[in-house]
């Protein structure tokens, strides 16, 4: 890498870790940490991926989130931090093309509405999003996002499809039935895949277990 990219990734970095300052430690900085980490994993499999373009957009994809926090989910952080990230990076000097392409990722980082990830930086980024939210790490973030809303270790009792989100009910097996097992399906490159299949099969024997443990079975 060029003294430039060099310079903007540690600018990016020093951004993004003070825009996370007020988060919760769910989905602050150790989260992006652990991004741009599995993120660096999956572009080393693939030939094409430009490693600049995904460090600098996994440091920055969720600069916005104490956006979406402070207007209580009205505000989506794909979106608003797509546009905060882009004029930083031309503030910072990168290119115009390149600071787009970085715009691009982060916007489609959630799949959600018509942000599809459809180049492979984009496709890199959304995986290592995805994995952070499974296998031990998506576990320990599940409880520890419980905790942080005030919910229960475990609640046999609650209608996991109807429990209400970020509420009380919102315990960490709530999260795993509806959203965590389903995560492995959506990776979108082969070393996601591989990652994910490996973290799911540990997810799915500890809420097993622990499903068991409640009721006194093990
Ligand atoms: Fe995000
Ligand atoms: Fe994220």
């Amino acid at each position: 890498m060029n003294q430039l990219e060099q310079e903007i990734i540690s600018a990016a970095a020093t951004f993004a870790k003070d825009r996370m300052s007020r988060l919760h430690s769910s989905h602050g900085w150790d989260h992006v940490e652990r991004v741009v980490a599995l993120a660096a994993k999956i572009a080393a499999t693939e030939k094409k991926a430009d490693p600049f373009i995904i460090q600098v957009a996994a440091l920055l994809h969720d600069i916005a989130r104490i956006d979406e926090v402070d207007s209580t989910g009205i505000q989506c952080h794909a979106e608003r931090g797509s546009s905060i990230a882009y004029e930083f990076l031309l503030q910072c000097g990168l290119e115009e093309k390149r600071a787009h392409h970085i715009r691009n990722c982060i916007l489609s980082h959630r799949y959600r509405n018509e942000h599809v990830p459809d180049t492979i930086e984009a496709k890199v980024l959304y995986d290592a999003d995805k994995l952070d939210s499974i296998g031990a790490v998506g576990i320990g973030r599940a409880f520890l996002f419980s905790g942080e809303v005030g919910a229960r270790l475990h609640n046999p009792d609650i209608d996991v499809s109807l429990a209400e989100a970020y509420g009380k009910e919102d315990t960490a097996y709530r999260e795993y039935i509806v959203k965590l097992r389903h995560v492995s399906d959506k990776m979108l490159t082969d070393e996601g895949k591989r990652i994910a299949h490996e973290r799911h099969r540990f997810m799915v024997d500890f809420f097993n277990r622990l499903q068991d443990e409640v009721k006194g079975l093990s």
